[in-house]
């Protein structure tokens, strides 16, 4: 029978004897995987693992200074680094959804062999895949079409020249939440909300600015802080913000407006492969709309997206 405590014994003796004393650099995304996987890892090879956090601008409010913070105090050896432009930059005029993922994945990319090369003679790179990404990659890139390319996934280009080691490569999410808590990862990381890499940049449907990203931000924020205060942010497997690329019509005072439309998702699953939407009370959709197009300048419509996977997915792009 599997157990949090075998898996981890296992997988740190597993780590010491493949790595040695060998370099690891290792990619924080902010979200459970990359944050037990790199856990794992330093454990089994304390400093010899760097980790690399990047600011990708397209992560939610406040995010990054939160989660740097957090990491240091795990004790991690972190490099965090301001890379916003340079993913705008990648981005603009990008309205395609895989165009996007594929931007921001070489980015990705660039910047960590850019990082990867000031860590003299590192010979592995660390990742948090976990097995639903396996096989969603795996189906996905089969003979036929790409749903959506997941950018943490599918090796490398050979000029980083470094192995791949995904210690959490056959777990489901729910094993790899436990595995956090024996490793008494703080919960405010374990707990949190699954987040797709490519991050706000596929919530924004169409092209990607640095206004819209802030747009979404502080709706994204409006949304995740009501859940937690009203005791539904555990209750929910994923909840995030849309940012549309329509305008509608609405009236505040005798003005007519002509603003943006959000969508709010919350759904719930256990491993991201299937999702229901979530019944959130009326009342509490109520409250958060009000609070949205009060608060969020150029919004003036919220909508709460009703739809599961499939035929939906989770993400809309
Ligand atoms: P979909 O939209 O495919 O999402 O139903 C399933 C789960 O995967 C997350 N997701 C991603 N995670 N890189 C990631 O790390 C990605 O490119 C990516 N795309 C989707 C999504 O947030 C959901 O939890």
């Amino acid at each position: 029978d599997w157990t949090s405590d075998v898996f981890i014994d296992a997988t740190i003796a597993d780590l010491k004897a493949k790595i040695g004393t060998d370099k690891v650099v290792m990619g924080l995304s902010g979200g459970v995987d990359s944050s037990v996987a790199a856990t794992l890892i330093h454990r089994a090879i304390g400093e010899n693992l760097t980790c690399v956090f990047v600011d990708n601008g397209l992560l939610r409010k406040n995010e990054f200074e939160e989660v740097l913070d957090s990491y240091k105090h795990m004790g991690l050896n972190v490099i965090g680094v301001d890379v916003k432009q340079q993913f705008y930059d990648a981005l603009e005029g990008l309205t395609e959804p895989e165009s996007k993922r594929k931007a921001i994945g070489r980015v990705f990319i660039e910047i960590f062999d850019e990082e990867a090369h000031k860590i003299p003679g590192v010979k592995w790179l660390g990742q948090g895949t976990i097995y639903p990404d396996v096989i969603e990659s795996v189906s996905i890139n089969g003979p036929s079409a790409t749903i959506k390319s997941h950018h943490n996934v599918g090796g490398l280009p050979d000029f980083m020249k470094l192995s791949v080691v995904e210690p959490l490569n056959t777990l489901f999410k729910d094993e790899v939440r436990e595995v956090g808590r024996a490793l008494e990862i703080p919960e405010t990381i374990i707990g949190r909300h699954p987040f797709p890499g490519p991050g706000l940049a596929i919530r924004i449907l169409g092209d990607i600015t640095a206004e819209k990203v802030k747009t979404l931000q502080e709706v994204d924020h409006i949304f995740i802080q009501g859940l937690k205060d009203h005791g539904l942010y555990d209750e929910v497997w994923q909840a995030g913000a849309i940012l549309l690329p329509i305008h509608s019509v609405g009236v505040m005072g005798d003005e007519r407006t002509y603003e943006k439309v959000v969508a709010l998702r919350a759904v719930g699953s256990v491993d991201g492969m299937t999702a229901d939407w979530i019944h959130l009370p009326y009342e509490f959709l109520g409250k958060m709309s009000n609070e949205i197009i009060n608060r969020v300048k150029g919004v003036n419509r919220v909508v709460y997206d009703i739809s599961s996977k499939p035929p939906a997915t989770i993400e809309w792009e």
